[in-house]
């Protein structure tokens, strides 16, 4: 393998300022830490001056700018249109605004499906959206041993009544990455919606929401290196036929009619920096490189648009993970005081495991105090925990993403060696 091919996690681990504490940050799952373009685009939107929208002012105008280069980003990120891309706080709350604006259509003649791998985000929303209306809710579960969620369900499942269907791309608890294309195509088959959840895939693969066959394709900025914000993307067309609740005077058109007051401009600035971030980590590639001379990233620039370049970059993010997850997950296996939940075929490089005679809480309290962090609960992953007889302590969960490297994980390994009894 030639430097230039190898990831190099050492130049990446340099964007990011947080990691200098020295740290072991495998809490990633439950948010990222930001390189310094994201601080810098942020903190440069607030230092040359913004506006609100719509104004007669040149800040004015540079907060439309950000609006409009932010939404382009996210469409590049996913493979969907920038008209499509709906800003919000949370990916919670996008789940609310959209199925409280679809279950305006829904009656109690109709159907929804939900599954039990979900975060609690993706399903909730729904099974509160449904019983305002008497509308009946199924459940396609989760296989307990293998962590899968079996497609063939979805056959008895999905039916004429339906009107949609929410799944994961990706668990953020233990890491299933369920077949979404033919879970969406049961969805399509009786002109039921599909709304995927891929704040959990987002940061680990290359995502192209019409091969999914995402209507709807809900992320949050802050699980791959930007700031606490969300986005949902779908095809403006399908927006335009939507109604949200909506203030009188605020705009009707797609999609802003489906944000709610005023869009966090800055942290906006700081969602494109951090696209801009994902698609410059493929080897040989000087985006985002300190130092890198201006040729060379106009030399990479120039090339590939940034569609490309993140689609390189995500599939060189998913091997150099993947490798990464090999040796935890070897090391956990090796582990006689470890039980590992989910062993699907296809999964993010996320783990779940309790330690014998240990509460999560102590296992993660022991980690932290050795400068590893994991988190512990059941990281709303409710209905999942609860059907594993989880609940309520959960388990604890240590993932990898772009930024850890083997010390990281050989340093978590090390400190759960010591629970051994
Ligand atoms: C898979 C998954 N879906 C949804 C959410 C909720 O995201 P947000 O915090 O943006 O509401 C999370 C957060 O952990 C998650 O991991």
């Amino acid at each position: 393998m030639t430097a230039r091919s190898a990831f190099d996690v050492a130049r990446v681990r340099a964007l990011y300022p947080a990691l200098a504490d020295g740290h072991a940050y495998l809490d990633g799952a439950a948010g990222t830490q930001v390189p310094s373009a994201v601080i810098e685009a942020i903190a440069d939107a607030y230092r040359a001056g913004i506006g609100n929208l719509g104004g007669a002012f040149e800040a004015s105008g540079r907060s439309s700018g950000i609006v409009t280069a932010a939404r382009t980003a996210v469409a590049d990120l996913v493979g969907g249109a920038a008209e499509g891309v709906v800003f919000g706080p949370s990916a919670t709350e996008l789940a609310y605004r959209v199925s409280a604006a679809l279950s305006r259509q829904w009656t109690a003649d109709d159907e929804i499906v939900v599954s039990r791998l979900d975060h609690d985000s993706n399903i909730r929303p729904w099974i509160q959206a449904a019983g305002k209306v008497g509308a009946v809710v199924r459940w396609a579960e989760a296989d307990l041993t293998t962590g899968e969620l079996p497609t063939e369900q979805y056959a008895d499942l999905v039916g004429p009544r339906t009107r949609l269907v929410a799944v994961t791309a990706a668990s953020n608890s233990i890491g299933t990455r369920p077949d979404v294309p033919v879970i969406a195509g049961y969805a399509h088959a009786v002109g039921a919606l599909c709304y995927v959840d891929g704040v959990h895939a987002t940061p680990h693969v290359p995502v192209d929401i019409a091969a999914l066959g995402a209507d709807f394709y809900a992320t949050s900025a802050y699980k791959w290196s930007g700031p606490h914000l969300a986005a949902v993307a779908a095809a403006p067309a399908l927006l335009e036929s939507v109604w949200p609740d909506k203030l009188a005077p605020s705009s009707n058109a797609v999609p802003w009619r489906f944000e709610r007051g005023t869009l966090p401009f800055a942290d906006l600035a700081g969602v494109t920096a951090a696209v801009d971030h994902l698609s410059s980590l493929a080897p040989g590639d000087a985006v985002g490189v300190p130092g890198a001379s201006v040729a060379s990233v106009t030399s990479v620039t120039s090339v590939t648009s940034r569609r490309e370049r993140i689609l390189a970059s995500m599939a060189a993010v998913e091997a150099y993970e993947a490798a990464l997850f090999a040796r935890l997950l070897d090391g956990l296996a090796a582990m006689g005081h470890v039980t590992l939940y989910g062993k699907a075929a296809r999964r993010a490089p996320t783990a779940f495991f309790n330690v014998a005679g240990v509460e999560p809480r102590t296992v993660a309290v022991h980690l932290a105090a050795r400068g590893v962090n994991v988190w512990d609960g059941d990281n709303y992953a409710y209905e999942l925990c609860t059907a594993l007889g989880l609940e309520p302590g959960g388990a604890v969960r240590a993932g990898v993403v772009h930024y850890n490297d083997a010390s990281d994980v050989d340093r978590l390994l090390a400190g759960l060696a010591e629970l051994a009894h």
